[in-house]
């Protein structure tokens, strides 16, 4: 049954360094979503892919010697390298250096300069290199760094074009209040509040400061700016503006876009605002999930190492990996990742819960029957409470798949199969088999087992692909008796069901030993390769180090700075006439554990100025790990003001 076209897409996402766990979480959830809207009928496209311009990878591609192309190659196939581990079923895959998209970028581009919604100004403001933000100066940081990453901004003038969003402030709010676009709720208030309210600023889209990227057509020492160029790939993969595709017509507009919270301000202002600009039809729904943290922080790329999602996936199956993940990310909200909370769910939920209400039931068909149940029933009472929380099952779960809220999706999933090993406990299959006359008794139990793990592993399919399919394999289910229609039905497959034993879905795992190889296997991933091929990239002669001057110095004063929660200013005594330190160690450091402490300190770093307070100079300190950083200290003889070399 056709039930008309579903759009997806996933965030693009940057190939500047290899995908982790977080890239898969919504991957894995735009898969799921379109794994399940096939199974309910509709005609899908789920589109991904990688945003490849930009000055920071044409740098990192610098710091290597090869083109920014070369550079992001491998890094693209290993993306899709990954999704093919994770079973996720994309129908298009764009690249936003295929010509194509090169094409419908250049011609929206002019489209919009031509409509007089592009001007060329001056641009002068504040831009994050990792992040490629612009930003003005209210909106840095108490640190004067970028509101996102907080990492330090540089001042950027140049003759750039703009696109004229402060026009569309009024239209773009009433879209957002009075529309279902924005998900959750929630993310609108913080939307107008942070953005629209305090006044919508033109976007600079444009750059001449670097050339990797997309030229303007009409003036090429200016290339488009990366998130115009970015965006855009949601509607030239389907062939706006380009011979390559004919789909625009047929799925526009996107049914849901799905990105986490940091780039939300992207895909509900600017986007819908380009689109109002070319006339086009919005989307329906964008949907701004949180983060997976690692110890409270956001899973990034050198943590990503630590947390391969090839090692998890070889080693517990993609399923497990796309069930926890899955499972444990609140809707809307952040979640937290560790191997300890993965091998738990695992345990818990997959080989206890579910594993064990699958090879039971197949076990006691087989002993009992052979296989084969008899088609005489005997029907209780008691089998009322499961039989109707099955039937009911999908259509609960379909409105929460629709509304991309999987977590409780499977929650509801998993009650159903509690439910059903609660009933094995109660209706004790053990005690009927002994007794001859109870034959009809024992076939109703199981058969109505096998038929909620029917709808359950039908269900379950568009979470775990993989294992399922074993599922209707061990149950006896045909094909057709995991269609979206039977799902909402008790009692299709055939009373003479057979079923077929077969090898644990999901085998426990033994945390403890488990925890134990992967630190192991970790340990050696630990020193970040990247960063020593960077170094090898990046060789200095003797003079260009002697050039930094080092000096030992002593912490004579030291207080928190008022503005900022992550500055401590310190007093130096460096031989000299002393001088003032500012640091972003707060974290980790109070004032009174610095006082009297000996310390290495940049001597002729240019002065600048961090939240109103004067600094000249740098202490060295060291990446410790993760979220932890050590200052460097010298022994209490060393001489304020000596030269370190
Ligand atoms: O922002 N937890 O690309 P990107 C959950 N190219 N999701 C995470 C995550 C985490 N810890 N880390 C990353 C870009 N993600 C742009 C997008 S779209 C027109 C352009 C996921 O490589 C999440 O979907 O930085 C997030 O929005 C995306 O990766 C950012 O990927
Ligand atoms: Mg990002």
């Amino acid at each position: 049954m056709n039930k008309g076209k579903y759009y997806i897409t996933t965030p693009i996402y940057y190939p500047s360094g290899n995908p982790h766990i977080g890239h898969c979480y919504t991957t894995v959830a735009c898969d799921t979503i379109a794994r399940f809207k096939r199974l309910e009928g509709y005609d899908v496209m789920f589109l991904t892919g990688t945003d490849e311009h930009g000055v920071k990878i044409e740098q990192k591609a610098k710091e290597k010697g090869i083109t920014p192309k070369e550079y992001v190659d491998p890094i693209v196939a290993n993306f899709k390298k990954l999704w093919e581990t994770m079973d996720i079923s994309y129908d298009r895959f764009i690249r936003t250096t295929d010509e194509y998209h090169v094409k419908s970028v250049q011609k929206i581009f002019k489209k919009l300069y031509d409509k007089g919604h592009i001007y060329k100004g001056e641009y002068t403001g504040k831009y994050c290199t990792p992040c490629e933000s612009f930003w003005t100066e209210s909106q840095l940081d108490e640190n004067g760094c970028c509101p996102d990453c907080h990492r330090p901004v540089v001042d950027a003038h140049e003759e750039a074009y703009f696109l004229k969003i402060s026009a569309y402030a009024d239209k773009i709010e009433k879209f957002l209040t009075e529309s279902d676009y924005l998900q959750p709720k929630s993310r609108v208030n913080e939307m107008i509040n942070n953005f629209i309210k305090p006044g919508l600023e033109d976007l600079c889209v444009s750059r001449t400061s670097f050339t990797w990227g997309i030229p303007v057509e009409f003036d090429p020492k200016h290339v488009v700016y990366v998130w115009i160029d970015a965006l855009t790939n949601y509607i030239s993969a389907l062939g706006y503006e380009n011979d390559e595709y004919n789909d625009f017509e047929k799925y526009w507009p996107a049914d849901l876009h799905m990105t986490a919270k940091e780039i939300v301000r992207f895909h509900s202002i600017v986007w819908p605002i380009m689109l109002m600009m070319l006339d086009l039809p919005l989307p329906k729904h964008l949907y701004g999930h949180g983060w997976i943290n690692f110890n409270g922080q956001k899973m990034s790329k050198s943590i990503g190492n630590v947390i391969d999602p090839f090692v998890l996936a070889e080693r517990y199956g993609s399923d497990s990996v796309r069930y926890q993940i899955l499972r444990d990310m609140p809707y809307g909200s952040d979640s937290n990742f560790s191997n300890e909370i993965m091998i738990s769910r695992i345990n818990t939920d997959l080989a206890n819960s579910l594993g064990n209400l699958v090879s039971r039931t197949v076990a006691m068909a087989d002993k009992y029957f052979g296989g084969t149940l008899p088609t005489d029933r005997e029907p209780a009472e008691i089998d009322n409470e499961l039989i109707n929380m099955a039937k009911s099952l999908c259509g609960n779960v379909s409105p929460l798949i629709e509304e991309a809220q999987l977590s409780k999706a499977l929650e509801e999933i998993f009650k159903v199969i509690t439910r059903a090993n609660k009933y094995i406990d109660e209706t004790e299959p053990w005690v009927l088999g002994k007794d001859e006359s109870r034959k009809a008794r024992l076939a109703t139990v199981l058969y109505n087992l096998l038929d909620t793990i029917r709808i359950c592993s039908g269900l379950l399919y568009a979470f775990m692909p993989k294992t399922m399919p074993k599922v209707w394999e061990q149950i006896g289910a045909e094909k057709s008796a995991t269609e979206y229609d039977t799902l909402g039905k008790f009692g299709v497959l055939p009373a003479n069901v057979t079923v077929h034993k077969g090898e644990a879905l999901f085998p426990r795992i033994d945390a403890e030993k488990e925890i134990d190889e992967l630190n192991k296997l970790i340990a050696p991933q630990k020193t970040i390769r990247e960063d020593e091929d960077l170094d090898k990239a990046n060789i200095i002669n003797i003079d260009q180090f002697g050039e930094v001057k080092l000096r030992s110095g002593e912490i004579t004063a030291c207080e928190k700075v008022k503005k900022s929660k992550k500055l401590l200013k310190l007093t130096v005594d460096d031989g000299r006439n002393g001088r003032q330190i500012v640091s972003g160690i707060a974290n980790w450091y109070e004032p009174e554990d610095l006082i009297g402490k000996k310390i290495v300190f940049v001597a002729n770093l240019a002065p600048a100025k961090l939240c109103g307070e004067l600094s000249e100079g740098m202490i060295l300190a060291c990446d410790a790990g993760d979220d932890d950083v050590r200052v460097l200290f010298l022994d209490k003889d060393v001489p304020n003001g000596s030269t370190i070399r």
